[in-house]
């Protein structure tokens, strides 16, 4: 993985006064029951600022991926409201929040979601292009994620931990305000979760950022300012270890 190739490098955002007193991210009293009235999540409130990298956790099945994907709005919940930014997501028009996703929303998801016929620079140039951008920072970010020159491949010429490498810098390339990431070392040896671990840290703090990462690994855990365990529908927080 190459030294300093980090996106973040040049481009510091300073917090201004605004999004300093306005979470960057909150759930109100979130609630969401599957299939015969299951209940997963009930009453859920979650705030999480900018410039804060929070690990959840909690045991399969709990609901992790669900608050991803409500938080996203790639869900709806039953009860409850999602503010990003202060501005509450269902309170949006269908294109207003659909903006607002491409804009502010990194997601790295569980299953990659990497698009099969496009090559790993045009894969990662998404999130540019949605945003009338230039795709120019994709190679950049291919090479932060370890993935050098490699911009030409085809997602079929990957391994799974490649891949998931390719998904964290398409998360990463707009520098989102909040990113999602949903197990992003799962398929990951350890040295290069060590160092796609780093990488998003040293993105969320450098861009003023807001990470939620889902992971079942105590050592990708130990990169988050503070762990929150997902357990009975609602949050926890985790004491020390
Ligand atoms: N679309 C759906 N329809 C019905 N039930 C669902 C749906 N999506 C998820 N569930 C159920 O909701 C529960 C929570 O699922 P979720 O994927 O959020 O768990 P998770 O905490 O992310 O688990 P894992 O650690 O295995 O990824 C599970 O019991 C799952 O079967
Ligand atoms: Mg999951």
């Amino acid at each position: 993985m190459r030294e300093n190739a980090s996106a973040a490098d040049n481009h510091v955002h300073m917090p201004d006064f605004a999004s300093a007193l306005v979470p960057a991210l909150e759930c109100r009293r979130l609630r969401k029951t599957y299939g015969s009235g299951r209940i997963v999540l009930s009453a859920l409130d979650f705030t999480l600022h900018a410039g804060e990298f929070v690990a959840i956790m909690g045991d399969s099945g709990v609901g992790k991926s669900t608050l991803l994907n409500l938080i996203a709005g790639l869900d709806t919940a039953e009860s409850g409201d999602v503010l990003i930014d202060g501005a509450s997501i269902s309170s949006l028009s269908d294109d207003a929040a659909t903006r607002l996703r491409r804009q502010k929303l990194g997601f790295v998801f569980q299953a990659f979601h990497v698009l099969p016929h496009l090559t790993l620079a045009q894969n990662v140039a998404v999130p540019l292009l949605l945003n009338g951008q230039s795709p120019t920072p994709a190679e950049d970010m291919l090479a932060a994620v370890g993935l050098d020159g490699r911009g030409g491949d085809l997602p079929r010429q990957l391994s799974g931990g490649e891949l998931q490498r390719v998904a964290i810098a398409r998360a990463l390339v707009h520098r989102p305000r909040l990113l999602l990431a949903d197990e992003p070392t799962g398929n990951l040896d350890p040295q290069t979760a060590h160092e796609v671990l780093e990488l998003l840290r040293a993105e969320t703090k450098a861009n003023h950022a807001a990470t939620v990462m889902v992971t079942h690994s105590e050592a990708a855990a130990a990169f988050a300012d503070r762990v929150l365990i997902l357990a009975d529908g609602t949050l926890h927080a985790r004491g020390p270890q």
